[in-house]
């Protein structure tokens, strides 16, 4: 639970719920991990409200905690002991297939009425918030991907004094999501103490990693702090996962990893980039992972290095190849296409004014990176663009002084000239950071982007295409 202004932010990670309220920061204030007696919680809310109607403010509170209630984002009971077990915990046994994402700011079926989207969005547009922090706590790595986008593996790790100062800072400004990544998180010689550190600032801990290292005692630690983890699989074919990582052998000890963690009930996502040697492995690693109830997600773009060094972009897709993988996704691997290939949608999509106007990710807006040399910078892979040292400054002075952080976030759609009125926007995520680590420009697309986006609009038309024809057949 989070206070942002006259907003509180309720979000319950397992059961996916998450809700903004306005104007309901007392009623909630007493709500904590720990229970409190119902009578005790009113006399605290009408020692606010003095000369107040205490029946009414009763019924008020009633009115406002029984959907969540309802839906047991707030746990009541006669004891503590009924309370303690209604508490719900993530499973893989239960039908739960949104286990990571968190979906922030969503003012559509509120309980009491939903806040106009615009109300937020101007709250948030004037105190811009960091829900969202990655933290690469390491440059080392166990492995050696031939696509990835770290220019050097030097064992560089951020201490953990100056990570505990950061995660007090991130929490300070109302942050939610932490994540860990690197190089390879695991290698940090207080990993477990970091993870659990996060924990006790009742942060969502997210951990990306590719697993060679995660042995029972990690396992152990994941579990204790309810932290998601996203690992990289290439293949189901051990050579050629092992022939990316440049690690023989790491396939073996990812896969045990995975399974692993299924067994511990901890949620995992994996995550499958496709570069030539392994587009055509993508459906067997998402039937592996559906095997196992995960989610797997691909990504056919790879991108420059973060020093602008291309020279890892020798494995990426070419069209043809690009084409292959795309149809797998659209025709074979996400089961319910229909929505998306309904006609209508193309009735429903931005206008080029709309575009023009709004930002086109969250870098800066509502997410943040810290470099394991104290840096941050505004995304993944984003290092062109360095907003200020954690040796120097704090992350309020970054979030709010930054005069870098102020340019990133101050980018509009307007502020790419050849995307602004491109008909293939909408099949296109155009990205500052995949830019720039290719062209040197943030607001330059490389021609391979525009080159991928025109063929997923052509491929996208194909389907609706065979859509209407099989609806009018
Ligand atoms: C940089 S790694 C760090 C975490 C961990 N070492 C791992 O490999 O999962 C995070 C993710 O970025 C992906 N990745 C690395 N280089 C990339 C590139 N050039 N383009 C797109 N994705 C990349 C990796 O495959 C991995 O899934
Ligand atoms: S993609 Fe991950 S595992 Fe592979 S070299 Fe890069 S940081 Fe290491
Ligand atoms: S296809 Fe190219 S020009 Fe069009 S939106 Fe994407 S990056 Fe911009």
């Amino acid at each position: 639970m989070r206070q942002y202004g006259n907003f509180t932010y309720v979000l319950e990670r397992v059961k996916c719920y998450d809700q903004m309220f306005k104007d309901a920061e007392v009623f909630m204030r007493w709500i904590t991990r720990v229970p409190l007696e119902k009578d005790e919680i009113l006399r605290n809310i009408c020692s606010v409200y003095v000369g107040a109607d205490e029946n009414e403010i009763a019924r008020d509170f009633d009115d406002f905690v029984a959907p969540l209630i309802d839906e047991k984002v707030i746990l009541a009971g006669e004891t503590a002991e009924e309370i303690e077990s209604q508490e719900i915990s993530f499973s893989y046994d239960v039908e739960n297939p949104k286990t990571m994402d968190t979906h922030y700011i969503k003012p559509e079926d509120m309980p009491e009425g939903p806040i106009p989207q615009d109300v937020l969005e101007k709250h948030f547009s004037e105190h811009p918030t960091i829900f969202d922090l990655q933290m690469d706590i390491t440059q080392a790595c166990t492995e050696r991907c031939i696509h990835c986008y770290i220019p050097e593996y030097n064992p560089v790790f951020l201490p953990l004094a100056q990570i505990k100062k950061v995660i007090d800072e991130f929490r300070e400004q109302g942050g939610i999501g932490l994540t860990l990544s690197g190089g390879e998180c695991m290698m940090h010689p207080d990993f477990d103490e970091i993870v659990r550190y996060a924990r006790t600032k009742d942060l969502i801990v997210g951990i990306l990693s590719n697993l060679t290292l995660c042995t029972e005692e990690k396992i152990k630690v994941l579990q204790e702090a309810e932290a998601t983890i996203q690992v990289s699989l290439y293949s189901m074919n051990p050579e050629t996962h092992d022939a990316i990582t440049k690690r023989p052998g790491s396939f073996a000890a990812t896969k045990t990893a995975i399974e692993k963690l299924r067994k511990a009930q901890i949620p995992c996502r994996i995550s499958c980039p496709t570069m030539k040697p392994n587009y055509k492995d993508y459906l067997d690693v998402l039937a592996y992972a559906r095997l196992l109830k995960m989610d797997a997600q691909t990504d056919f773009i790879i991108m420059g290095k973060m020093d602008c060094d291309t020279s890892n972009l020798g494995c990426r897709l070419n069209l043809a190849e690009t084409r292959h993988i795309l149809e797998d996704i659209i025709y074979k691997s996400l089961p319910v296409n229909n929505e998306y290939f309904d006609p209508a949608k193309k009735e429903q999509l931005e206008t080029n004014e709309e575009w023009a106007a709004r930002k086109v990710c969250g870098a800066c807006v509502s997410s943040v990176c810290l470099d394991a040399t104290g840096y941050y910078y505004p995304c993944p892979a984003f290092a062109g663009v360095n907003l200020g040292s954690c040796y120097e400054h704090d992350l309020k002075w970054i979030w709010n002084e930054s005069p870098e952080t102020k340019r990133i976030r101050a980018v509009c759609g307007k502020d790419f000239p050849k995307c602004v009125s491109c008909p293939d926007r909408n099949y296109c995520s155009v990205c500052m950071c995949r830019n720039y680590n290719e062209t040197g420009d943030i607001f330059k697309p490389a021609q391979h982007f525009c080159d991928v986006a025109k063929l997923n609009h052509e491929i996208v038309d194909e389907a609706q295409a065979k859509r209407i024809s099989a609806m009018k057949g």
